[in-house]
């Protein structure tokens, strides 16, 4: 569909703006950065696009008048005024369609071992909190990102659906916490995600729908995970708007073909008893085109 680069860290990332067509979706992709490797490789070199530039890019397509878009989708940013320039643009863009959706896996950090901690810079928090959440209306974060930006933290599940409450009520529609740490039924090789659409029916009032899931664990570092992730709830989400369950096991089962084929083709070139390499480890996404178009479900998501 589009190109997904890694977001893991340090790296590559990108605004996409989308519009759906026939089967997939037309976009116009920009590299917010353009580097030579991601940068969990030795090696990597590039430029860096900053706001002024976006900006610039931006008013191009306006004086063309092609500032029509259906989706917006924003990864990795390590940039405050950047970040502030993305909004600008959003909120242009639905005045010129006001029924676009902004799908946004606002990148903050992660967990590993427990511990939280930030791989942006700090004051990219508050621009997220105040500016970011409020205009998206779809967003991905992981346990630890629902957590700086709500302010409370997820101890059980009950916490996490109140989490997604408090995320609710700061603007998104659909909130999908992708990973964290909650004990999952299956046991600790499983890693529970959860989510909640909220839907206004004609009368005004609100329903909201929480699901969870569970996915096997691969014991390997993927880069990119979090772009795929989001690119796909994008197309899932806009061919079941009001069905978050089906489109969270369609992602989901999709990320799960992509992984296995991916660690299973990296060990096969590692060889026997040796760590897959960074290079050995890139998602196989060309050849998983078909599971990705169709993914059979293998993950299923429980109604809460
Ligand atoms: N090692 C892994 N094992 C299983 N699933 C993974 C793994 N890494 C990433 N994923 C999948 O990718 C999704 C996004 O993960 P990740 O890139 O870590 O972003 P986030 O930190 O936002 O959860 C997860 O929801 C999960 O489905
Ligand atoms: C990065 O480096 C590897 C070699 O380590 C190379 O095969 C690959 O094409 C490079 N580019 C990307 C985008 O990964
Ligand atoms: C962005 O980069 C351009 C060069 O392309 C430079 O002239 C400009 O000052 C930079 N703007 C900011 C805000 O850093």
């Amino acid at each position: 569909m589009w190109k997904w680069t890694g977001r893991t860290c340090c790296g590559v990332a990108h605004v996409a703006l989308c519009k759906p067509r026939v089967l997939g979706f037309e976009i116009d992709a920009v590299n917010s950065v353009q580097f030579s490797n991601h940068t969990g490789y030795t090696h990597w070199s590039g430029q860096v696009l900053n706001s002024s530039e976006l900006q610039e890019l931006y008013k191009g397509l306006k004086l063309n008048c092609v500032n029509k878009y259906d989706y917006v989708l924003t990864g990795y940013t390590r940039d405050a005024s950047f970040l502030s320039m993305v909004v600008d643009i959003v909120q242009e863009l639905k005045q010129q369609n006001s029924r676009l959706v902004y799908v946004c896996d606002p990148v903050l950090g992660d967990k590993w071992d427990g511990e939280g901690r930030m791989y942006v810079p700090e004051d990219l928090l508050p621009v997220y909190r105040e500016k970011v959440v409020p205009v998206a209306d779809i967003i991905t974060p992981n346990q630890f990102e629902a957590e700086l930006l709500s302010g409370r933290k997820i101890r059980s599940q009950e916490e996490a659906l109140v989490v997604m409450d408090v995320l609710h009520s700061m603007g998104p529609d659909t909130v999908v916490i992708t990973s964290s740490n909650l004990p999952a039924p299956r046991g600790s090789d499983y890693l529970i995600a959860l989510g909640s659409q909220r839907t206004r029916r004609p009368d005004g009032s609100t329903v909201t729908q929480r699901i969870r899931m569970e996915m096997r664990k691969v014991d390997a570092v993927f880069v990119g995970t979090g772009d795929l992730f989001a690119a796909m709830l994008l197309a899932w989400t806009h061919k079941h708007p009001d069905n978050l369950k089906v489109a969270c096991e369609k992602t989901l089962s999709a990320m799960h073909h992509v992984l296995q084929r991916t660690i299973q083709c990296a060990k096969a070139q590692a060889g026997e008893g040796r760590k897959p390499n960074p290079a050995q480890l890139e998602l196989r996404m060309v050849q998983s085109k078909k599971d990705i178009e169709d993914p059979e479900i293998v993950v299923q998501a429980t109604v809460l």
